[in-house]
């Protein structure tokens, strides 16, 4: 082709989008609640359980709802299909995060994956999680999975109401076992002490307007010797981060050294390290994976035992389909679970009646301009938060949505009805959750044999508990509440399974 055509390409394609970011920028806004001028709605997004403000918001105004605060724009997708379009389908403009100043930046956090942009070295991030995190590698884990949950069944054996603190042990020792081949023999293990440490520092990192820095990021120049408190703080946590991830790295690195190093995440990152930048970076990645894991699989399991614990009728069914698949004479394995459908609908219900992150973690679009969406227009740097809670909550895609009702999805007669919740439970597009087949892998396996073993009873403290409310901590777990667990009748046969 000559040159002169070229040019006749190149300048009618620079035309066209000319003209489509003009279009654009002359569509409306999402419909959405009407703010005040300067501030938006600052004032009306709530704090505490916004997904549930943005599903009444959705009543009245569509799927697709628009609000701004303080100059940002935030749009809110209630819906499967809105999600689907935007955060799926142009996932590439679509897959960003929100800088937070104190967190990221002078914290620290935003080097590591659930926080850092979608750039390449996200993409390598990604690669690297699921050349090690990979279904292949998730079910050679079984094994180890199956060992990992006779410390639970021997704590709750021993000291069966205590399982607010069985659950949170278990969980590390499995987690730490398969990131860095640490064995925790005790609460006062020096990985559980760091992964706490972290975590409450993240809490409080999140907490809404706790840090004026986030709202007037010019804050940041301010040096530390003025004696602000922030730049403290943000010292103390980047130095508490730093050695969470350093740490355990090394750790692993000196037993690969000595030649007594067992498989583990880390260690398949550090042989794959060529340079210095290769060694930062995979600290960062051993290190999210560990403070990714912790709470959010302890809060998928505290939720199985609520649930359990108030739909006593659910429990019995799962619990008569356990012994009917199982038997008494051993523990139930992965071998199983084809054949245990309706405890796999109770996990599917789990996931869904009160999800561990009601709005995944909020995404932002990247575009070089304002996009077209349904002839509304999405400004350049929107946040858009897919709420999960309320596709989750949606009757006409979950019929009687606040019912616990595993049934749902065995008497599927229409395929539009009831999808499987872990669809929407782990996020979206290139930021979807990569430690999904593990924590489900986790999430099954502790809640069989919990099951094959105990009777969880009723609560003992009172009223259903609520569910931790902050917007900004991005996960939700119950409030604390006791229920008695009761060994089963005929648990001595099994006990010999695991003692
Ligand atoms: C019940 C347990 C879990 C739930 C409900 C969960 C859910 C999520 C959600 C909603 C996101 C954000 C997705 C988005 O932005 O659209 C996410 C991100 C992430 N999760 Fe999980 N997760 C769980 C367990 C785990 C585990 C066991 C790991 C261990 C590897 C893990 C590692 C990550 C990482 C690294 C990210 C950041 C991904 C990115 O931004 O690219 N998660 N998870």
């Amino acid at each position: 082709m000559s040159s002169y055509y070229l040019l006749i390409f190149a300048v009618a394609g620079l035309a066209l989008l000319f003209l489509l970011k003009k279009r654009a920028q002359r569509l409306p806004l999402p419909p959405g609640p009407r703010g005040l001028p300067f501030i938006g709605n600052a004032l009306s997004i709530p704090a505490e359980r916004s997904w549930l403000t943005y599903h009444e918001w959705s009543k009245i105004f569509g799927d697709v709802v628009y609000v701004s605060a303080l100059g940002q724009s935030i749009v809110v997708l209630n819906s499967a299909q809105a999600i689907s379009d935007l955060l799926e389908h142009r996932g590439a403009v679509y897959s960003d995060r929100v800088k937070m100043v104190m967190a990221g930046e002078l914290v620290g956090y935003g080097d590591y994956a659930v926080m850092m942009p979608n750039d390449a070295r996200h993409r390598e991030f990604r690669r690297l999680f699921s050349e090690v995190l990979n279904s292949r590698w998730v079910e050679e884990l079984r094994p180890l999975q199956e060992n990992k949950v006779r410390n639970l069944l021997k704590g709750l054996l021993e000291r069966p109401d205590a399982f607010r603190e069985h659950i949170p042990r278990y969980i590390a020792s499995l987690v730490f076992e398969i990131s860095h081949g640490h064995t925790v023999k005790d609460d006062d293990d020096p990985y559980i002490r760091l992964a706490h440490q972290i975590d409450s520092d993240f809490s409080e990192l999140t907490v809404p307007g706790a840090f004026l820095v986030d709202l007037f990021p010019f804050l940041r120049y301010i040096p530390e010797w003025t004696g602000v408190t922030f730049k403290k703080k943000a010292r103390r946590f980047r130095q508490t981060l730093t050695e969470a991830t350093d740490w355990p790295y090394q750790q692993v690195k000196s037993r690969i050294a000595a030649g007594n190093a067992g498989p583990s995440f880390t260690a398949s990152l550090i042989e794959r390290v060529r340079n210095e930048e290769d060694e930062w970076n995979f600290k960062r990645i051993s290190g999210m994976f560990y403070a990714a894991s912790l709470d959010t699989s302890v809060s998928s399991l505290e939720s199985f035992i609520l649930a359990m614990s108030v739909h006593p009728d659910k429990q019995r069914k799962a619990q008569a389909e356990i012994d009917r698949v199982v038997g008494s004479e051993r523990l139930p394995t992965f071998e199983d679970r084809p054949q245990l459908t309706y405890v796999e609908s109770v996990i599917k219900e789990v996931y869904r009646w009160n999800p561990v992150a009601p709005i995944a973690v909020p995404h932002k679009y990247s575009g070089e301009t304002d996009d077209e969406y349904r002839g509304w227009r999405i400004p350049k740097d929107s946040i858009v938060i897919g709420n999960s809670w309320a596709v989750m909550h949606n009757a006409e895609l979950y019929p009687s949505p606040f019912q616990f009702y595993p049934e749902r999805y065995l008497e599927q007669e229409d395929v539009r009805f009831n999808p499987d919740p872990r669809k929407f439970a782990f996020g979206y597009g290139r930021r979807i959750c990569p430690g999904r087949l593990l924590v489900d892998d986790t999430l099954f396996i502790a809640a069989v044999t919990v099951l094959a073993l105990f009777d969880i009873g009723p609560l003992t403290s009172g009223d259903v508990p609520q569910y931790t409310p902050y917007s900004m901590d991005f996960r939700s777990h119950p409030e604390a509440f006791e229920c008695s667990i009761t060994p089963r009748p005929h648990i001595a046969a099994r006990d010999l399974a695991y003692s």
